[in-house]
């Protein structure tokens, strides 16, 4: 059987740069799984689609490439604000929820980022994270993000942002955002990514050393 490291937590707490270290450090295939609802939304956008039809998003769920997945592209905010939207449909989320489970499959081992990795997609997973950080840390960061790339940004609108979408997130019926009960929560409020990525690396080694 697979290694599977799940890791769950709201946008922009830092999971996705802690998941390709992690993914990183123990030669494992990552999947950040926004990038599947990201995916389906650009494609409803660009076809010009509408972002409410269930069986049109379901359609363009079933289409997407897991292989061919561009996080330059995909970061956009306004495709997130749409991927956050067509992600409380059940169908859309089953047929993603599917190509998800398929990839977790890799050998050696997989590091599978999101919101319902734990608690839906891979509950037997052999490590569960919850990263979070206060809704002001978070949009510090992005802001920080955002300037140093030389683009302008409001804190203040950003900091709103940040707690509609977990609003979203987390109020949805269909798999909300929440720690699975077994996931070892990590609040990088007060972390560096360094110090992260080594409580990481700690329960990662532990679980590793069990297995075998
Ligand atoms: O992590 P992200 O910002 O790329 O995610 C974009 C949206 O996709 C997010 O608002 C909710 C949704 N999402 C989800 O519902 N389940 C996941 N496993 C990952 C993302």
């Amino acid at each position: 059987m697979t290694f599977v490291i799940a890791i769950d937590g709201p946008a922009a707490a830092g999971k996705g740069t802690l998941s390709r270290r992690i993914a990183e450090q123990y030669g494992f295939h990552h999947l950040d799984t926004g990038l599947t609802y990201r995916a389906t939304a650009k494609a409803l956008m660009d076809a010009g689609l509408p972002l409410d039809d269930e069986a049109v998003a379901e359609t363009m769920a079933r289409e997407v490439d897991l292989s061919g997945l561009d996080r330059a592209v995909l970061s956009a905010h306004a495709i997130g604000e749409a991927a956050s939207k067509i992600a409380v449909m059940p169908a859309v989320r089953r047929a993603l929820v599917e190509a998800q489970r398929a990839f977790a499959l890799k050998e050696p081992g997989t590091v599978l980022d999101g919101r319902d990795i734990g608690t839906v997609v891979c509950p037997d997973a052999a490590v569960k994270l919850y990263v979070t950080a206060s809704p002001e840390v978070r949009a510090k960061r992005r802001h920080d993000e955002i300037i140093a790339g030389g683009g302008k940004a409001d804190y203040t609108a950003i900091f709103e942002d940040v707690k509609k979408r977990d609003g979203r997130d987390m109020g949805r019926a269909d798999s909300p955002l929440r720690p699975a009960e077994d996931a070892h929560l990590l609040d990088t409020s007060e972390m560096s990514i360094e110090a992260a990525f080594q409580a990481a690396k700690t329960l990662v080694d532990a679980a590793l050393k069990e297995k075998i």
